[in-house]
């Protein structure tokens, strides 16, 4: 197969940011995806209903002249997070709410320090079937970084699955084995999405031959075995995995730094690098439904028009982009040539 067309695709996990990085990164975006689910965590975050709103408004005033590109907005979880804002992001269309455990990632300081504090707040999320959308890992000293997601899915999701059976969930940016296993076995409320640097690399990508912060992400990059698991779990055709980039620009001065920020950008070859992993274990045919039909049936969002096709062919994406304000970032793994390209 050296061709591929498929419907304009989703991003169900997408970092835009604001202001000048936001008109910087939103176009890579806008080019390859038809709708995104806009992540909420902005400084100062995304907390109410009229926040998610007037950030949704600084997108569309960004977008190019012409693109056609729906932003979906989330809000953001915070212990003062009132429960009675749920109906009214329900009424705004808002499509979720999204739970950072405090200091699990970047912009998480405000995110939730006890998520049983907020039963009346996921009691109303169950009742109008706003998903919950999770960053899953817990924040403990005491748990290796490496375990931090199963550890979380152990001692909190199912928990919490058990106490709300009708909250429809996304495990967002699914990296290890067993995340993917508490996945296929929750049945059709709760999803996952898969990043395409989980699905290409695994942690030696991130550490041997020198530290590589380009690499370094949050949950962060894990072993072979796990890698394997979650290209399984993407190929399948099981609709409770599709794309979510979590692209997440950085200026290149905050990743190459002694304590160096977590995120990897995506966004402009996002396709391409999907294509690249599907294609590596023969599946090719699998990536329309994972890129634009399991996302917007979880989300019950409308299949848009338009269509795009990829190409097979080498080409080598820039080692720098702009980022706004003199700034620049630098793309997930531009140190090779891709080999699929979207056609303009
Ligand atoms: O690597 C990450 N970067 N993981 C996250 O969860 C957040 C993201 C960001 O916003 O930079
Ligand atoms: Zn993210």
């Amino acid at each position: 197969m050296d061709r591929l067309t498929l419907p304009r695709p989703l991003d169900a996990h997408l970092h835009l940011r604001d202001g000048a990085a936001l008109a910087a990164v939103l176009p890579d975006s806008a080019r390859q995806f038809a709708d995104a689910v806009v992540m909420p965590n902005l400084k100062p975050p995304v907390r109410s209903t009229a926040d998610a709103l007037a950030y949704r408004q600084r997108i569309v005033a960004a977008l190019p002249e012409g693109a056609d590109f729906q932003p979906h907005m989330t809000l953001y979880l915070t212990d003062q997070t009132p429960p009675d804002e749920v109906e009214k992001a329900v009424a705004a269309g808002i499509v979720g709410v999204k739970l950072y455990p405090a200091g699990a990632t970047t912009n998480s300081a405000e995110g939730v320090t006890d998520l049983d504090a907020l039963r009346p707040v996921l009691a109303e999320l169950s009742r109008l079937g706003l998903p919950l959308l999770i960053h899953g890992e817990v924040t403990h000293d005491s748990v290796d970084i490496f375990d931090r997601e199963r550890v979380f899915v152990e001692t909190v999701l199912s928990p919490l699955l058990d106490a709300l059976p009708d909250l429809p969930v996304v495990l967002e940016h699914v990296t290890s084995a067993a995340g993917v296993a508490f996945v296929r076995a929750a049945g059709p409320r709760v999803a996952a999405t898969l990043t395409a640097h989980h699905l290409l690399v695994d942690r030696n990508a991130l550490l041997v031959g020198g530290i590589r912060p380009h690499y370094y992400c949050l949950p962060i990059l894990k072993r072979r075995e796990d890698r394997e698991a979650l290209l399984e779990a993407a190929t399948s055709g099981d609709p409770a995995f599709f794309l979510g980039t979590d692209s997440a620009p950085h200026a290149v001065d905050a990743k190459e730094a002694a304590c160096g920020c977590a995120g990897c950008y995506t966004a402009h070859a996002a396709l391409e690098l999907y294509a690249e992993a599907f294609d590596g274990v023969g599946c090719l045919d699998r990536l329309p439904f994972f890129a634009a039909t399991a996302g917007r049936r979880f989300y019950g969002l409308p299949a848009p028009a338009g269509r795009l096709t990829l190409a097979r062919g080498e080409w080598q994406p820039p080692s720098q982009l702009p980022f706004g304000e003199g700034r620049s970032l630098r793309p997930f793994r531009s140190e090779a040539p891709l080999s699929w390209r979207v056609l303009a």
